[in-house]
């Protein structure tokens, strides 16, 4: 089953939320293309595309390929796996190549290898639903927020993972985001564990 090949794959996406992706992204597609912030080895994408195949849609999925700050060297998620020695610096290209061509039967995964706040001041087309899961830190959140958001179509979805409401267990940057929106004109559609979904209701 597909859902299992895409749960086997590395990545930071546990199968009951990216069921929860996959569910979404067949409702939301609809309306356009996915976009998601954070593609690392491409596990997001892959729940992400599986749905919006329903709509015959695309997921174009952003990442620099850096890695985060927690994928760096003597951080929590450090990989060595995705260090590249002669780059000096983290890879996660290989890793998404690796990934992508183990479930070559989805097929509708765009990468774009670049940084999300400069790819925003291009972006043209409406989303149909934007998935946000890229640094956590407050200003990238932010940013992630406020250079993607208004490019969603009215009746499209907003989705953020990571979201704690208690800061003991995790970061807070996702879910001021997802207070923000909810003063900014979303409401919530629904969650799976730490990942929400939220229906734009402006624009
Ligand atoms: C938590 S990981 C994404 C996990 C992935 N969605 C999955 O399912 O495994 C966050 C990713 O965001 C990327 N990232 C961080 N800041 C970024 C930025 N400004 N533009 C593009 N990608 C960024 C990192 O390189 C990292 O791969």
């Amino acid at each position: 089953m597909i859902i299992n090949k895409i749960d086997a794959l590395k990545g930071f996406m546990p199968q009951h939320e990216g069921i929860a992706l996959q569910k979404w992204s067949a409702i939301f597609s609809k309306h356009g293309s996915v976009v998601e912030i954070g593609t690392y080895g491409g596990k997001s994408s892959l729940y992400l595309a599986s749905g919006a195949k329903k709509n015959d849609q695309i997921v174009f999925t952003i990442d620099h390929h850096y890695g985060s700050e927690e994928h760096q060297i003597d951080q929590e998620y450090f990989d060595e796996s995705n260090y590249d020695k002669s780059l000096g610096r983290v890879n996660t290209v290989p890793l998404l190549q690796k990934n992508l061509s183990k479930l070559k039967e989805i097929n509708n995964v765009i990468p774009l290898i670049g940084d999300a706040n400069l790819v925003s001041r291009f972006w043209q087309m409406k989303i149909g639903l934007l998935f946000i899961d890229g640094s956590h830190t407050k200003k990238s959140a932010e940013n992630d927020f406020n250079n993607w958001q208004e490019k969603i179509v009215y009746g499209g979805a907003l989705v953020i993972h990571d979201i704690y409401e208690n800061p003991e267990e995790g970061g807070q940057a996702p879910y001021e985001i997802f207070r923000l929106a909810l003063k900014s004109g979303y409401e919530l559609f629904d969650r799976e564990d730490t990942i929400v979904c939220l229906k734009k209701l402006v624009g």
